[in-house]
This record gives C-alpha cells, sequence and structure tokens, in this order.
C-alpha cells in the first residue's frame, strides 16, 4: 500500500512539549493507509508559550482535528469553543474537532484506559480498590474513568496535593457510591493502602525521559503480586516502576495499549471510522 498526499488530504496530528518519541503518528498513519483514507497523521512540536496561537493556526489551517499531549491536556482548555459535557467535568482535553470552524473539546483517554484495563488486564474495575500516583490531566482521565466504572475507593497520591484535592472535590459528587482519598506522594500511609489495593497506577512523568531512573514508588516491597500494575508511561516500553513491579511478582501493562484504545477514539471522532484495538495492537507491534 502506498500513500498518496494531495490537494484533498486532511491533516491530523498530535499537539505537544516533548513529542519526539510519540508512536501517535505511527498508529494513526498505519490506521489511514489501512481504512485507504486521504488523511496525514502530523507530529507537532509546540513551545508553552506558543500553545494559544498553535490552536487558532488549528483554525487557520483547516486542520481536520489534534490530540492533545503532556503537559497541555489542561492548559489547552481555554483556547477552546465547546467542550463535550464528560470533558468538562473531567477538566482535561486529549481531542479537539475542528467542526467547520469550532474547536470542540474530548476526552478519549478515559476510554482508553478502560479498555486497556478490561481487554489488556483482564481486569473488572467494579468494586475495586485503586491507588493513583499523580494528579495531573492524565490522572484526571483515570481517575474519572474508574469511577465511571464502579470503583469502590480510589487513593490519589501527589507530591502537590492541592490538585489531588481538587480532582476529589470536582468528582466526588458526580460519583457518590465510591470513595475518594487524597495524600501527599512521600506519604507512609501509601504502604496499607497499596497492601489492599487491586489496581495501583502511575499517570506522573517519573521515567519519562529525562526522569528515565526515576520512579514515583521509593520502596518496591510495597507491591504485591495480587496487584495490575500500569504505567501510563509506553517510552521506556518498561519503566523503573514497571521492573520493580514484575520483580515483585505483579501483573504489569505499559501504556501502548491506553495509546492505542485512546488513539481509536479520537480517530473515530475525526473521520468516522474505528478500527479494532486488537488488530491496531497487531500492526504496531
Ligand atoms: P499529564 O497531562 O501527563 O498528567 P501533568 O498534568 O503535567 O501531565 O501532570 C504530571 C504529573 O506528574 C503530576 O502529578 C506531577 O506532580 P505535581 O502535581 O506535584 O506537579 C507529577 N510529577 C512530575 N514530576 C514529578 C516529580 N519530579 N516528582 C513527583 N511527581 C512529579
Amino acid at each position: 500500500m502506498k500513500k498518496e498526499i494531495n490537494g484533498k488530504t486532511k491533516i491530523i496530528g498530535v499537539i505537544g512539549k516533548n513529542i519526539e518519541n510519540s508512536l501517535s503518528p505511527l498508529i494513526h498513519n498505519q490506521i489511514i493507509l489501512k481504512c485507504s483514507l486521504n488523511f496525514c497523521y502530523l507530529p507537532f512540536k509546540i513551545a508553552e508559550t506558543d500553545l494559544g496561537k498553535a490552536i487558532q493556526g488549528i483554525k487557520a489551517l483547516n486542520i481536520r482535528g489534534v490530540n492533545i499531549t503532556f503537559p497541555y491536556k489542561e492548559r489547552v482548555i481555554e483556547f477552546l469553543d465547546e467542550l463535550e459535557e464528560s470533558t468538562r467535568r473531567i477538566g482535561a482535553v486529549n481531542t479537539i474537532v475542528n467542526n467547520k470552524g469550532i474547536l470542540i473539546g474530548y476526552n478519549t483517554d478515559v476510554v482508553g484506559f478502560k479498555k486497556s484495563v478490561q481487554e489488556e488486564g483482564k481486569f473488572i474495575i467494579k468494586g475495586k480498590k485503586a491507588v493513583i500516583l499523580g494528579a495531573g490531566g492524565a490522572a484526571r482521565a483515570v481517575v474519572y474513568s474508574i469511577l465511571e466504572e464502579g470503583i469502590k475507593e480510589v487513593c490519589i497520591f501527589n507530591r502537590t496535593l492541592e490538585k489531588a484535592e481538587k480532582i476529589k472535590q470536582d468528582f466526588s459528587s458526580f460519583f457518590p457510591e465510591s470513595s475518594i482519598y487524597v495524600f501527599p506522594l512521600r506519604e507512609e500511609s501509601i504502604k496499607d493502602k497499596i497492601e489492599e489495593a487491586n489496581l495501583l497506577v502511575n499517570t506522573t512523568s517519573l521515567g519519562v525521559p529525562p526522569q528515565i531512573d526515576k520512579t514515583p514508588l521509593l520502596e518496591e516491597k510495597l507491591i504485591h503480586p495480587d496487584l495490575l500494575v500500569y504505567d501510563l508511561i509506553y517510552h521506556p516500553a518498561k519503566t523503573l516502576f514497571l521492573r520493580q513491579a514484575e520483580r515483585a511478582g505483579a501483573k504489569i501493562i505499559n501504556g501502548l495499549p491506553m495509546l492505542v484504545y485512546q488513539g481509536i477514539e479520537s480517530f473515530y471522532l475525526w473521520t468516522g471510522f474505528k478500527p479494532e484495538g486488537e488488530e491496531v495492537l497487531e500492526m504496531i507491534k
């Protein structure tokens, strides 16, 4: 199969600060080829001071839509015209659709996380207990996703406690059946909380280059074999955090399945085409 770019080619892409290692261009361009669509997915490396201008540029250049990645998922909201309803509650956007000059924000990370846990992890979220490390834009989607699936208890540990408190404050009233607790990242109580948990997720950027030798969990012995340990990072494929978890006998998942499943949902919003997750995972192996 050969890709033709011509005057009718529609542009989609990803906006982020450090996207040199992003797999999204590979994933989306493979799907485009497979579906024989006249689209092209490009990486846009944007400096923090240029974010507003870049988002305006989506309209000016008639780009069909973009993914938004680290560290702009929350900051981008002020530049959009509309937010899909649950995305407004989540307070983080990973997908923008340009609907005839109106920029609408969506969050496909929620479905992406849910599907990857269910399909790849063979894990049932309902009734379980989770420990979430981090409270940034990605954490907001993960926490919302597991609350929506009926998790019993979520404990959020973050360096900046106020950000974890904000998540609790924003989400609690929508999910009264679930308990949300927040703690500073380096607090002792993490030991007990992990011991009781079934799911442990790293949403922090500890482990992403240049912080490649960092892990959010200082003590490896906190991890037990009955945990599903999930790191949203996919580059490197096995972070120090996942290596710790593996040594402790836990089941591990990296960020690739979530990237694929969220990407499929975003692709559907831009094109109306929705390939199977397993098929896409197979394509990029
Ligand atoms: P994303 O959109 O990927 O979630 P983000 O919103 O910038 O990105 O969030 C990054 C997360 O990594 C935050 O939880 C951040 O903690 P703070 O809220 O305290 O900033 C966490 N993080 C980044 N570097 C960290 C570090 N050196 N130690 C601990 N946590 C860190």
